[in-house]
Formats: structure tokens, C-alpha cells, sequence
């Protein structure tokens, strides 16, 4: 797999190891700001884990780590919509370069199969309804421009090459070990903190939340049951605005609705995600975890590992983060 020091990432090293006896997992992470061994102290001493330190874009490095290696599950990518607003560079070159170069190395090596770890916000903003797998595309930020990029290159390759590629496509993501410049982590921590937690717009936007373990999953099951050249999406069904998850976010931790502050919106703001999952049901894939349960967990894993992220936001993401709400 790869970016498996990251959030998703981590989580599905964990899952795999945990359900799976049988398999083994190498790790191909370049540890960017958003990698971090810690999230997997857990697994380090298992003989089945090997971790590789590498760069997706380096073509010696990924035909190595994928010696011997059965399936790919590929999860690295640059992730934070901000960030692509206020550069791209970074995320053409992982998103779309490293993903040729991992297709062109899984060609060459005859992997048995491809997993195109992909996002929802390909889709673009939906007023209504929910999006299925073949509607057109329509990306809004550099980000989901690029992961569109991606998905469809992965595609490509198995139309061309034959080479047996799976996409997912999932809602957002939360759950432990989840960057703290992502909403619902930043929004815990800043509460755990007393400090203002900035709310973007009107708050009216709504994401269908899933669980991270959920979404490990789903992709679990695409891997071992999906068709080859098949999209499939994953989303959790729960669709909640912004503001209303930020309250549920502070009444779980006692804190005032006070400190909510409204900041500029992001510019290119999708309003609205909503997925129809109906083909990953399919291959007989549902949601575990309710919504307000997964929170409520996702609330108390941050209050019980301030020692995982106080380093983070004390950090050079400190910097990032007064950059990014200073001028709001
Ligand atoms: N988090 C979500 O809500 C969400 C939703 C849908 C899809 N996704 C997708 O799931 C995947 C994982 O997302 P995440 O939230 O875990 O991301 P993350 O930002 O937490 O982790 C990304 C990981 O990729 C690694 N990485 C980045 N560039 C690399 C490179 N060039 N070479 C090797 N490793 C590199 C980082 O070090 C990090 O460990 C991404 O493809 C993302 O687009 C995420």
C-alpha cells in the first residue's frame, strides 16, 4: 500500500493486519507533513509489516516496493483542499505523476490488483440527489481536479493495459489518527483547547460523513471482490451541515456554542456531497458504525491522545494554520 503513515491510510494497515491473518502489507510512505509513524507504533513489531520510506514519484523506489507484492492499495496523495487553493504544484506531482508512476510499475510488475483510493468531491457540488459512479465529473479545486486526474488515468489502464484496476470513491473520512487541519479533528482539538473553531461561510455546507473503519471496509472488500475497471462508491449516508456538526462536536465535550467564529468561505466551496452507494452494497458492503456512535468514539479517542496531536498543532502547523485563518 501506500500513504499508509497517513489517517485512511494507517487505519486500513490496521484493519488488513487485524482481519487478515494471512496478508502481509509494505508500507510506501515519503512521511510529507501529513505522514506520521506514530500512527502505526502498533504495528511495527509485527513480522508482517514492513514500512518502505519512499516517494510514489520515484520510479526505482515503487518497482522495489512492489516486488512480490500481490495487490496494490494506493492511498498516498496530497489531501487538503486549502492547501491546493494556495498551491497545486505539489498536488499534480503525487496526485496524478505518482499515480502513473505506480500504474506503470504494477504494469511492469503484473499486479493481480489496482486500488485507486479515490474521494467523492470528483463529483463536484450536487444540489440534489446523489451521484453515481458514470455521472460526468466536474471537480472544483486543484485538489479534486487532480484526484479526477488520477481515478481516471487508473481507469485508463485498465481499458488500455488490461491492468486490473478497481477506483473507490468515498465521502469524507473521520476517525483517529485524522491530520488536525481536517474539520473534525481541528474542531475537537481547538475545543479541547478553548480556542475559536473557525466555521467556514454559513456553515449551510453538507458532507456525508463515514467513518474511517468503515471506509477500510468498504475498500477491503473492493480489493478482494470488486469487478476489474469498476468505480464504486463508499459513502456513510449521513448527510450534516457544517454547523450542525460543529454543535454536536461541542456537546459532546461540554464546551459553548461561543466558540464558534464564522471565517471568509473557502473560495470554489462545494455546497453539498451526497453519494448513492448502491454498488459496494452489492458486493455486500453496509456501514458499520453509526454516525452519532462513531463521533461520540472519534471525540473520545482525541481527549484520550492529546500526546498524539499537541505535537502536531504546537508544530509547524502552527504557522500553517495562523497563515490560513489570520486573513479570515
Ligand atoms: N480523508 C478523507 O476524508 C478522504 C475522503 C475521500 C478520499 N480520500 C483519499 O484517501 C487517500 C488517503 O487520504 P488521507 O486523508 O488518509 O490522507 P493523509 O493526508 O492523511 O495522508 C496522506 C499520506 O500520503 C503520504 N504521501 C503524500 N505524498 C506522498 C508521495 N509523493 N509519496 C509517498 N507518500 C506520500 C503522506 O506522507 C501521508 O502519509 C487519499 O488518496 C485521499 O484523496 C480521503
Amino acid at each position: 500500500m501506500t500513504g499508509g503513515a497517513g489517517f485512511i491510510g494507517s487505519n486500513f494497515a490496521r484493519h488488513i493486519l487485524g482481519s487478515h491473518p494471512e496478508d502481509s502489507v509494505v508500507n510506501l510512505d515519503k512521511l510529507t507533513y501529513a505522514g506520521n509513524l506514530e500512527n502505526l507504533r502498533d504495528l511495527e513489531k509485527d513480522p508482517r509489516y514492513r514500512f518502505v520510506r519512499g516517494d510514489i514519484c520515484d520510479r526505482v523506489v515503487v518497482r522495489e516496493a512492489m516486488e512480490g507484492v500481490d495487490a496494490v492499495v494506493h492511498c498516498a496523495a496530497e489531501t487538503h483542499v486549502d492547501r491546493s487553493n494556495a498551491g497545486a504544484g505539489e498536488f499534480l506531482t503525487t496526485n496524478v505523476s505518482g499515480t502513473f508512476t505506480l500504474l506503470e510499475a504494477a504494469r511492469e510488475r503484473k499486479i493481480q490488483r489496482f486500488v485507486a483510493v479515490g474521494t467523492d468531491e470528483v463529483y463536484g457540488s450536487i444540489a440534489k440527489g446523489a451521484a453515481r459512479e458514470l455521472d460526468p465529473l466536474n471537480p472544483s479545486n486543484p485538489y479534486s481536479a487532480s484526484k479526477a486526474a488520477a481515478d481516471l488515468l487508473a481507469r485508463a489502464y485498465w481499458t488500455t493495459h488490461r491492468l486490473p484496476v478497481v477506483v473507490t470513491r468515498s465521502s469524507n473520512n473521520f476517525g483517529p489518527y485524522q491530520y488536525p487541519e481536517k474539520v473534525i479533528p481541528l474542531f475537537i482539538t481547538n475545543a479541547l483547547e478553548d480556542t475559536p473553531l473557525p466555521l467556514y461561510g454559513d456553515g449551510k455546507n453538507v458532507r456525508d460523513w463515514l467513518y474511517v473503519l468503515d471506509n477500510c471496509a468498504a475498500i477491503d472488500v473492493v480489493l478482494r471482490k470488486g469487478k476489474d475497471g469498476e468505480i464504486y462508491n463508499i459513502g456513510g449516508g449521513n448527510e450534516v451541515e457544517n454547523v450542525v456538526l460543529t454543535r454536536q462536536v461541542l456537546h459532546l465535550l461540554g464546551k459553548p456554542e461561543s466558540l464558534i467564529t464564522s471565517v471568509k468561505d473557502r473560495p470554489g466551496h462545494d455546497r453539498r456531497y451526497a453519494l448513492d452507494s448502491g454498488k459496494v452494497a452489492a458486493l455486500g458492503w453496509k456501514p458499520a458504525h453509526s454516525f452519532g456512535a462513531a463521533l461520540e468514539a472519534t471525540v473520545a479517542w482525541y481527549r484520550d491522545h492529546e500526546a498524539w496531536w499537541k505535537p502536531i498543532k504546537s508544530g509547524a502547523f502552527r504557522a500553517y494554520y495562523e497563515k490560513q485563518y489570520s486573513s479570515r
